[in-house]
């Protein structure tokens, strides 16, 4: 196997000259002699997804919404899915909770503070205005919570945070287009439209429309397509909506045409291991293309999707890769030199991240106990 060839601009990540150990989950690179983490850009994050059940049951006493069951156990237990469709049913079931500006605040404090432990330094955060807004929430109030915990995530944990507008692809093309007007008062606080939701049978191009009066609002564009649906769903979304980055995309590995063409182009996958084996698009984290994906030459990164209802944020995603597809630090230090150079933010920040990534893999790191 070998890691991604240098991006067609920026630095070249250095390998790395010695072995590091993964922090445990959850662990933060200090001084007091705990490994450092490796750092690295989260850019496939659903903000409704990091709702873990503690937070729900507090929320749904605060605003006294009915849950089938407050037991956490019980709740953790319900997290087992079939497929894409079957996780989706639960997370919707869920998202009543979420109710004000403080609600959404909490939400996104709660992720930040999580992912800087993780090592995370850029977050390119999905959030779906359709269903809170279909849930009797102003949009005005899910924007300021969300942009509020980003200006604290900031100022706490050095975190830099954008947030993308994902539309919901079953409710369809009209319902998206009038999201979007929706949402454009609020311009400033996201920087690009994306398409989430139930995939198969709601193909890219249906969103054509939607998406050029995005790109004319100098919108970012990415889309989720090559989860459940097939190599022609990432066709679609790369030359009809003109997607920079594609969301999962693991189904191009069946087109070898589209193979070529995402690494010629350098096109950003935005992986979701731990997601991919809990909504069983892979049947197990050994089987996953990841290594044929890297070897390939494609510029992938790691994201954990929706780490509350599928076993693990980021740190977690980077760790269980490691032990179950063996990739090495080698590896490990592309996919964050990936992640970086296929995040949209400024090219000195890129470069200033990707220079820790040097550090990370120089030896800064205690050797392996
Ligand atoms: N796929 C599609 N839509 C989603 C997902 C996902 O993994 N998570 C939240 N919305
Ligand atoms: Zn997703």
């Amino acid at each position: 196997m070998t890691g991604l060839p240098a991006g067609r601009k920026g630095r070249v990540c250095r390998r790395p000259t010695g072995q590091h150990v993964l922090p445990a989950p959850g662990a933060a690179a200090s001084d007091s002699g705990a490994p450092p983490v490796l750092p690295c850009a989260e850019l496939h994050l659903h903000i409704e997804g990091t709702l873990e059940p503690e937070l729900l049951v507090r929320l749904a006493a605060r605003n006294g919404v009915r849950l089938p069951t407050t037991d956490l156990a019980e709740l953790r237990g319900r997290y087992r899915f079939t497929d894409l469709q079957s996780f989706l049913d639960l997370y919707y079931a869920n998202l009543p909770v979420l109710r004000t500006e403080q609600d959404f605040y909490e939400l996104a404090h709660a992720y930040l503070t999580r992912a800087a432990a993780a090592g995370v330094r850029r977050a390119e955060i999905f959030f779906d205005p359709q269903t809170h807004m279909a849930n009797g929430v102003p949009l005005a109030a899910v924007v300021a919570g969300l942009s509020a915990a980003l200006a604290d995530g900031s100022a706490r944990h050095g975190i830099s945070a954008d947030l993308i507008l994902c539309f919901l692809r079953d409710l369809g093309a009209a319902a998206a287009a009038e999201t979007l007007a929706a949402a454009l008062p609020f311009r400033e606080h996201f920087i690009g439209v994306g398409l989430d939701s139930a995939e198969v049978g709601y193909p890219p191009a249906l969103f054509r429309d939607v998406f050029a009066r995005a790109a004319a609002e100098q919108l970012q564009l990415v889309a989720h397509a090559g989860e459940e649906g097939g190599p022609e769903y990432v066709w679609e979304a790369l030359d009809v909506l003109g997607a920079q980055r594609i969301d999962h995309g693991i189904r191009a590995m069946e087109d070898p045409r589209l193979v070529d063409r995402l690494r010629a182009e350098q096109i950003p996958l935005t992986v979701c291991p731990l997601s991919n084996v809990a909504l069983r698009v892979v049947e197990t984290l050994g089987a996953h293309v990841l290594p044929v994906m890297l070897s390939r030459g494609l510029r992938v990164c790691l994201n954990s999707d929706d780490p509350a209802y599928f076993g693990g944020y980021i740190d977690d995603n980077l760790a269980a890769v490691r032990r179950e597809l063996g990739l090495t630090d080698a590896h490990l230090a592309t996919l964050a030199c990936n992640s970086f150079d296929a995040c949209f933010a400024h090219d000195a920040d890129k470069q200033r991240w990707k220079a820790e990534v040097d550090g990370y893999t120089a030896g800064a790191a205690p050797s392996p106990r």
